[in-house]
């Protein structure tokens, strides 16, 4: 039935649309805007939640890893002990000419991108972290740091949670939260911003089984992108090369995402060895050591990471799903195809009419509904245009009330994508509806 489907073309198409649909807007508008800071809308934030939860239960409801929620401003001496304080830093150079600031690795010749002057500073290391002072002195004593990465929290507290969740090796800690980077270039829109939030698990593991559960995680978080419903032709693994390795980490690769701008990185896993656990023993003066009960010996575990920007994520989710039909002669629509687990609007109650008899069935559906599923109530225009304002957020089921309703106790639930009708009891729409949404991750 569909003559022609084509996806996404530009990122600026996505940016004006998430902000007419509700998706994302930018950060203080009426300012004149924030650079690089956004704020998800009411769409935007539960696609948001929906995507957390995803991460969330397929991380947590396994036996072997539990949840931690750290807070953001820690010890400054965690950041000493990471390596960020010294290792975490761009080269830049100025132009003495325009003043701009640009990353050295990134000029392809010595000339300022930004007005051709070939004026420029020898590079400079750039720390990426955000400093703030806590208490009233601000004062090199009172320095703490926005974290860079919400790894640290899992690490400082591997001891914690091993001890008092009992838990044998290999396992792991999953946590979702903010981070904070001082980027240079910031840009494409929540693609890289200085604020943003990563879903991050740290499995601890016994020293000379990291290669194995290193291949593992990469089979198993492949899995999870194809379980949300990413198209996997959009979906590559990226080696990192010897020289582009973080500085704890044995070996990385990335999960890239084919966005509009290109192929850019979703998630990286890394070997990070025994790094961090060893250099916060050092700086802290405690032991952090396992006691293998089978091995009868102690030892420091390797830790195999999986980090996820979520924000990119949810970028990624967006791109995906956006599609654009022509369903008829000259008529065309635009239609979000998320995984039903995703989609921001699970059900929309539509009631042919405003009569007060199909009002009166259509509320009480929409309170069936809403108990389990986010729903929606519209009642306003054709019902071709109804339809069609659902499809552009990505709402998987349209359930219409009519007036055969009022005689047999039935709804026609539209579906999204194949814009098939059927007729369901009002009796079976809730677990008609659930059961299409709760599709095993
Ligand atoms: N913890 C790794 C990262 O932030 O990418």
């Amino acid at each position: 039935m569909f003559l022609e489907t084509q996806g996404l073309k530009d990122l600026q198409t996505l940016v004006s649309m998430s902000k007419q649909r509700g998706f994302v807007y930018q950060s203080s508008e009426i300012y004149g805007g924030l650079n690089s800071c956004w704020d998800y809308g009411p769409l935007g934030a539960q696609l948001k939640m929906n995507i957390k939860r995803a991460w969330w239960e397929t991380m947590t409801r396994r036996r072997d890893v539990v949840g931690l929620d750290a807070a953001i401003l820690m010890h400054p001496t965690v950041w000493k002990a990471s390596g960020h304080v010294d290792n975490f830093s761009d080269p830049m150079v100025d132009c003495r000419s325009c003043k701009a600031r640009h990353r050295a690795d990134h000029l392809e010749s010595n000339v300022c991108p930004n007005c051709g002057s070939k004026d420029l500073t020898e590079p400079r290391s750039f720390n990426l972290m955000f400093k703030t002072h806590m208490g009233p002195v601000e004062d090199e004593g009172s320095v703490v740091y926005m974290r860079p990465e919400t790894a640290q929290g899992i690490f400082v507290n591997f001891e914690n949670v091993q001890s008092s969740m009992r838990r044998k090796l290999p396992f792991g800690i999953a946590q979702i939260g903010k981070s904070f980077r001082n980027e240079i270039t910031p840009g494409n829109f929540i693609f890289r911003t200085r604020e943003f939030e990563q879903m991050e698990m740290q499995y601890f593991v016994t020293p000379g089984e990291d290669d194995k559960f290193y291949d593992q995680w990469k089979e198993w978080r492949m899995q999870f992108y194809r379980n949300i419903g990413i198209n996997e032709k959009n979906l590559r693994f990226k080696p990192h090369g010897l020289d582009e390795l973080a500085h704890y980490a044995k070996a990385a690769e990335d999960i890239q995402y084919l966005f509009p701008m290109g192929w850019s990185e979703l998630e990286g896993i890394h070997n990070r060895t025994n790094f961090d656990l060893s250099q916060h023993a050092k700086f802290s003066g405690k032991k952090i050591e396992y006691f293998d009960e089978a091995k009868k010996e102690k030892y420091v575990p390797y830790v195999i990471e999986t980090a996820v920007g979520c924000d990119r994520l949810v970028l990624a989710a967006l791109c995906d799903a956006y599609t654009e039909e022509q369903v008829g002669e000259g008529d065309t629509r635009t239609v979000l195809k998320f995984h039903p687990r995703l989609a921001p609007v699970k059900a929309a109650v539509l009631p042919l009419s405003k009569k007060e008899p199909l009002i009166e069935v259509a509320d009480k559906i929409f309170a069936t509904l809403s108990e389990s599923v986010e729903t929606q109530y519209d009642e306003s225009g054709s019902i071709g245009k109804r339809y069609r304002r659902q499809d552009e957020i990505g709402t998987p089921f349209c359930v219409t009330v009519d007036f055969d309703t009022l005689e047999d106790k039935q709804v026609t639930v539209r579906s999204r994508d194949s814009m098939a009708q059927e007729r369901i009891s009002i009796d079976q729409l809730s677990r008609y509806v659930n059961d299409k949404i709760l599709a095993k991750l």
